[in-house]
């Protein structure tokens, strides 16, 4: 059995694809989550403490229990939309409660983490794509409380042995090839995952939110990003650290941009269904264009994804939500 690791979040999206990983690495795994969104039922591998970040006391039990030798922080709140009506939530879920766990790690020892951030903290950028050293000016309440926490990990880093690696994710999508995990909160928001669900309800319309931006068909691009690659892009940030690697802030994305349209096109193509869609207003607090420059993490860490392909992304999610629905 390899080192013992926290992973905050590991009920949820991503964190559950990290945690089936870091299994078949032969990690010993904790999870500690509060299943607000996440599931029990996705944690493959590995022990599930339900608990929240904010309760201290419980938190700083597990860690004198266990000698965890990193964490893995995925546990935190990511609908910009909502973060525009409930800012105070998000920067209570995922600011303060970042800084509980760094307060945890300093007592107990832990100096190495792996953080789950967001492009959103480069906010409306100038030039795509965009590397790690784009100036961080995020436009959305969430994307503000990503970048706290990122000041919080590198100021305390500054002054102890804590060495990290902030993975700045772009727009992941896509399910777990084999079947078992997916995204499991229903009302989807999430662009692929709204496609998906018009394209098997069948009935129900999805809107395009702005077809008036500065792209070429007018609606936003973004850079799709398969949950399988970017959980490998953990279990390599994880080996970087043991190695004894400097901390790093790495884009996550493969530098393929797509827009509204294109996706719904290949989620009507790929399931032959063609639902309506509805053209209305931007939704407050979207950026016109966000792809990434990903030659930092393939250099950094030697990341080698393996589903840098739309339709594969397409193809698992809707999969994943038909065995869901399947099930109901
Ligand atoms: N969109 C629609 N209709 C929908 C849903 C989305 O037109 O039903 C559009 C959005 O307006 C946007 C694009 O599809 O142009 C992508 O929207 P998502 O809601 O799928 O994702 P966001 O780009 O808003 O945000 C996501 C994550 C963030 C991350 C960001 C990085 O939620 O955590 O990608 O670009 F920071």
């Amino acid at each position: 059995m390899k080192n013992k690791v926290l992973v905050t979040g590991g009920a949820g999206y991503i964190g559950s694809h990290v945690v089936r990983q870091l299994g078949e690495m032969n990690y010993d795994v904790v999870v500690y989550d509060n299943c607000s969104t996440g599931s029990p039922t996705s944690v493959l591998h590995g022990e599930l403490i339900i608990g929240d970040l904010a309760d201290t006391e419980h938190l700083y039990q597990v860690f004198a229990k266990h000698q965890f030798s990193a964490v893995l922080h995925f546990a935190a709140s990511l609908r910009v939309p909502e973060s525009v009506v409930r800012p105070l939530d998000y920067y209570a879920n995922n600011t303060r409660n970042t800084l509980n766990l760094l307060r945890c790690c300093n007592v107990m020892g832990v100096n190495q983490i792996i953080f789950s951030s967001t492009a959103a903290v480069y906010g409306e950028v100038g030039e795509n794509p965009v590397t790690e050293l784009v100036p961080t000016q995020p436009i959305n309440p969430y994307g503000r409380s990503k970048l706290m926490s990122e000041w919080l990990i590198q100021d305390y880093a500054a002054t102890s042995s804590l060495r990290y690696v902030i993975l700045r994710y772009f727009n992941v999508a896509g399910a777990e090839p084999g079947g078992r995990l997916g995204q499991m909160s229903p009302n989807a928001t999430h662009l692929i995952a709204a496609a998906c669900d018009a394209a098997l309800d069948r009935k129900s319309a999805m809107q395009i939110f702005g077809t008036d931006f500065s792209t070429p068909d007018g609606t936003g691009i973004r850079d799709y990003i398969h949950v399988e690659d970017l959980a490998t892009a953990h279990l390599d940030a994880l080996r970087y650290l043991e190695e004894n690697g400097k901390s790093q802030i790495l884009n996550c994305g493969y530098g393929q941009g797509y827009s509204v349209r294109e996706v719904i096109e290949r989620v009507k193509a790929i399931s032959g269904v063609d639902f309506p869609v509805i053209e209305t207003d931007r939704r407050p607090g979207d950026p016109a264009c966000v792809t990434a420059c990903a030659d930092k993490i393939h250099k950094v860490l030697d990341w080698q994804p393996k589903y840098n392909d739309l339709d594969q992304i397409v193809y698992t999610t809707l999969a994943w939500k038909n065995y869901l629905q399947s099930k109901n």
